[in-house]
């Protein structure tokens, strides 16, 4: 058996020196080491017919064999430039991209203005999404039927109502009404003074739900509020903050103009407007109207002085606190960016990844 092998050695350094392509080396490493009838395969075969205490030398010849053949053979392989070996992989060749998310612009915007806020001391606090209607309406100086409630065209939850006390600390059981997906954030205003501490420089962002859609309009979408109650907090507060954070997220081109309103739980009220970004507040573009706001201004949210009957409602003495409150739509302010032209805010939610993956 050991002449055999060294027979097969020379027949494959004479048959390697004819291998003059890839083929011709898979065909020879099929003849040497093809596993079913590879001439080196069948001299392994006849291992077993050998006296048992020969088999472990001749074993290691042939494994010895083996090890020759395949490097040579991987030798050969790398010189003609195929197989798998590392060395043959081809670097240059472009690779397959994979697609990257990124973070949806609403959440963005969010990250952006909770940003804004607390650089000036604002903490954001979380309150339930469901909430009940004495804190969405009752507390917020819109009692049973009054007729300012259909402006927040609210979804209403089947429950049962529950008994609990009030924030006067009267021990009085009360009742809290409906549940309710909150229309807007001021919920958490009431929730924020019945935790006793004072003052008070909160910021709630959430999600907020109205039986409303249209271009303008989402029946899920975000608002952030800002409430501060403190001694001797006035109108020229609210303003210094609305100006502060219109400036930082919007450019510190962009004015802005309080415009008088009507809210139940703020008085005074107040509109804010925003100067187009557009045509730059002039209401003209190449001395025609502005197409985006027709006059120079952009009606971008509601803002005021915290009425006091929030504040008993809260627990805090109107006579010696005072505060601002403001409430606007996230989407509804990502939108007029400057540049965005977004059309229709239903856009943001369709999940269209043709949409999303130009922001
Ligand atoms: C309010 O919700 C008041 N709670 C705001 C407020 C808070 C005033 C504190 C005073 C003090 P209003 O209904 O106008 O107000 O909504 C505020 C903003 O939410 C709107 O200016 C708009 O930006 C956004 N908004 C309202 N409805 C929708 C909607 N369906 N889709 C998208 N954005 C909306």
């Amino acid at each position: 058996m050991k002449d055999k092998l060294q027979q097969l050695k020379s027949q494959f350094d004479k048959a390697i020196e004819e291998v003059k392509s890839l083929a011709d080396l898979e065909q020879l490493e099929i003849n040497f080491l093809g596993r079913k009838s590879g001439l080196l395969t069948s001299i392994m075969k006849d291992l077993k017919t050998l006296p048992k205490e020969e088999i472990p030398a001749v074993g290691q010849i042939i494994n010895d064999v083996k090890n020759y053949l395949t490097s040579k053979i991987d030798e050969i392989r790398l010189k003609i430039g195929g197989g798998d070996s590392a060395s043959s992989f081809d670097y240059t060749l472009p690779g397959v991209e994979q697609p990257s998310g990124h973070l949806h612009m609403v959440t963005s915007a969010i990250e952006e203005i909770a940003a804004i806020f607390t650089k000036i001391g604002f903490s954001r606090e979380r309150y339930p999404e469901v909430d009940w209607d004495y804190y969405a309406f009752e507390t917020l100086n819109m009692p049973g039927d009054h007729p300012a409630r259909d402006e927040w065209e609210t979804f209403f939850i089947d429950s049962e109502p529950i008994k609990m006390h009030l924030a006067d600390n009267s021990l009085k059981l009360t009742d809290k009404g409906k549940r309710i997906l909150t229309p807007h954030t001021s919920n958490g205003q009431v929730r924020e003074m019945e935790k006793g501490k004072l003052p008070i420089r909160m910021m709630n962002i959430s999600k907020t739900y109205r039986r409303q859609s249209d271009a303008s309009h989402a029946p899920m979408f975000h608002q952030f509020e800002g409430l501060v109650v403190d001694k001797g907090i006035n109108i020229t507060h609210l303003k210094g903050t609305i100006e502060y954070f219109v400036k930082n997220f919007f450019g510190a081109d962009r004015e802005i103009r309080l415009r008088p309103h009507h809210f139940q739980f703020t008085e005074p009220s107040f509109e804010v407007d925003i100067s187009c970004g557009f045509c730059h507040g002039t209401g003209l573009v190449d001395g025609q109207k502005c197409k985006i706001c027709k006059e120079g201004w952009l009606e971008l949210a509601g803002a005021g002085m915290v009425h006091p009957n929030v504040l008993k409602a809260g627990g805090i003495d109107p006579k010696v606190y005072s505060g601002f409150a403001f409430g606007w739509g996230v989407e509804r302010c990502y939108m007029m960016k400057s540049g965005l032209n977004i059309d229709d805010i239903r856009l943001l939610y369709k999940n269209d990844l043709r949409f999303l993956q130009q922001f």
